[in-house]
């Protein structure tokens, strides 16, 4: 019975394009930015971003936010810096426009002095966003809850978790959302950026984070692609201090103390290729699986909420076309290149050619990957 008022929910959406608030949107002239800042508090990157070269980053910033909905006072996000790093919109002219391969778009240098005070801002991710992942969402929840009041678990607190699965399965996002939804401090680093130019500079800032965190909690500490930094012991010596990192990783981890409110997560997309002693470090390995049929339509749904152009899409086709992609795939991939191709074939709808245009430049590129080590 559901599933068939879902079948005919589909129909009527195939034929009659839902997005209506976009349809009558101009492209943006221009389109002019203002650095903010990252949404998260996080002590390991440099906090600064530096453009040296304003063309370069026109063309790299229209190429990301291509077929975006720019309003003057929102905030765009660079999601391609971790954390997405944040850039008002001070000028979008016209306002409320999409943005196209013909918008220029500016960026105020000046402000950038002014960033080490590091404005922190809210991304616009939410729990409710992620789609499926209902292991890995329960355990956000008993997270949250024991933020609100750490005394009621004692010493059954939640301290360490591993999220692990698949690239593009929504791990990153998640931890995004929660660091959203909470009002607690959430140190944010990519374990690649611990690997420093002298042997001894991962070790110290691993000490520093889980100080700091320790210093303002209660708090979480997110080790984004934790493999980089935690090798498995017989790659270890292939990276000269990774040793040392994976030393004072569990130092730290065992340091901090059942009263502290300190929990940290990791995450990865090859837990077999962790250090087995952090491994055993954490209580909780929960994987991120590929969506299934009715998570993928959802995915889609979603994604095709913020599209800047109509469509007319057979949505059944799409969830078998998808079978076995992960949410990022779909997004990035196949929804992504379709808009960009209908945009360039001046289309004001995207339609199913231009689905398996995105299909099938995929598969080239796939083709292409496997002919180099053939
Ligand atoms: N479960 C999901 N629900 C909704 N969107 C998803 C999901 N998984 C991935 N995505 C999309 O893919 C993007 C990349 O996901 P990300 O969290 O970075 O993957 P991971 O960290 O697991 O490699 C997200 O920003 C989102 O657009
Ligand atoms: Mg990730």
């Amino acid at each position: 019975m559901k599933n068939d008022s879902k079948k005919q929910e589909l129909k009527s959406v195939n034929t009659k394009p839902v997005i209506k608030e976009n349809e009558n949107k101009d492209y943006a002239e221009l389109v002019v930015l203002k650095p903010v800042g990252y949404p998260f508090e996080f002590n390991l990157m440099d906090e600064d971003i530096e453009i040296t070269n304003k063309d370069l980053f026109e063309e790299y910033a229209r190429e990301q936010w291509l077929g975006l909905v720019v309003c003057e006072n929102s905030h765009l996000f660079d999601q391609k810096i971790i954390p997405d790093y944040g850039f008002e919109i001070v000028t979008a002219k016209p306002n409320n426009s999409i943005i196209s391969e013909k918008t220029r778009i500016k960026i105020i240098t000046d402000e950038l002095n002014k960033l080490k005070d590091n404005t922190k801002i809210k991304s616009n991710l939410h729990l409710s966003d992620i789609i499926g992942q209902e292991n890995a969402k329960n355990k956000v929840k008993v997270i949250t809850k024991y933020l609100e009041s750490p005394e009621t678990f004692g010493p059954w607190a939640p301290k360490n978790i591993l999220f692990y699965g698949l690239p593009g399965t929504g791990k990153t996002m998640l931890v995004k959302a929660l660091a959203n939804e909470l009002e607690v401090p959430l140190y944010l680093i990519k374990a690649t950026s611990l690997i420093g130019d002298h042997v001894g500079d991962g070790a110290s800032k691993i000490h520093d984070l889980f100080k700091k965190a320790s210093e303002n909690s209660p708090s979480i500490i997110f080790i984004d692609e934790i493999d980089a930094i935690a090798l498995h012991r017989s790659f270890q010596s292939l990276r000269g201090d990774v040793s040392e990192i994976v030393n004072s990783l569990l130092t730290e981890m065992d340091g901090i103390s059942e009263n502290e409110s300190v929990i940290t997560i990791g995450a990865t997309n090859n837990p077999t290729s962790l250090d087995y002693a952090v491994r055993s470090r954490f209580e909780e390995e929960i994987e991120f699986k590929l969506p299934n049929d009715e998570e993928r339509l959802a995915i889609i749904e979603n994604n095709l909420k913020t599209m800047p152009l109509k469509y007319e899409l057979d949505l059944n086709k799409l969830i078998k076309v998808t079978k076995g992609l992960s949410g990022r795939d779909i997004k990035e991939k196949v929804l992504k290149t379709a808009l960009h191709n209908a945009i360039a074939n001046d289309d004001s709808i995207i339609r199913m050619q231009n689905i398996d245009y995105a299909l099938d430049s995929t598969k080239i590129k796939n083709s292409d990957v496997k002919g180099m080590f053939e």
